[in-house]
């Protein structure tokens, strides 16, 4: 799910492609700043209503609640972004 939902702006391992931090201005979610304060309750209210900004769509509605809850427990696991991906950036 974060592969086809989340990837085309954060990566495939929450280190966002040059052409989305140059657009978007998204920041690293692998960053160790991040993962020390990554909840899975942080990252539900993140999808639930996207970012202040609206850069980050909300996916209130265009997914259902257990999805939301399996793709922020996901972000919020260790197993997100370590070990890094090999895919390419
Ligand atoms: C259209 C691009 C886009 C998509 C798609 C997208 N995001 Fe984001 N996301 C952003 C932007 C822009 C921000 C705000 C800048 C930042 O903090 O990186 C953000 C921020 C976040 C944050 C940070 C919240 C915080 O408090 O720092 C999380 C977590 C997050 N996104 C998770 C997700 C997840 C999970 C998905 C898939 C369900 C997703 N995003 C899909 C663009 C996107």
């Amino acid at each position: 799910m974060f592969q086809s939902l989340c990837a085309t702006c954060h990566g495939p391992d929450g280190r966002p492609p040059a052409a989305m931090i140059a657009r978007y201005g998204v920041r690293d979610r692998a960053a160790p700043e991040f993962r020390a304060r990554v909840t899975t309750e942080l990252v539900e209210r993140q999808v639930r209503s996207g970012s202040k900004n609206k850069l980050m769509p909300a996916f209130e509605g265009a997914i259902s609640d257990p999805q939301i809850r399996a793709v922020a427990a996901f972000v919020a696991s260790p197993q997100f972004a370590s070990p890094p991906l090999a895919a390419p950036r």
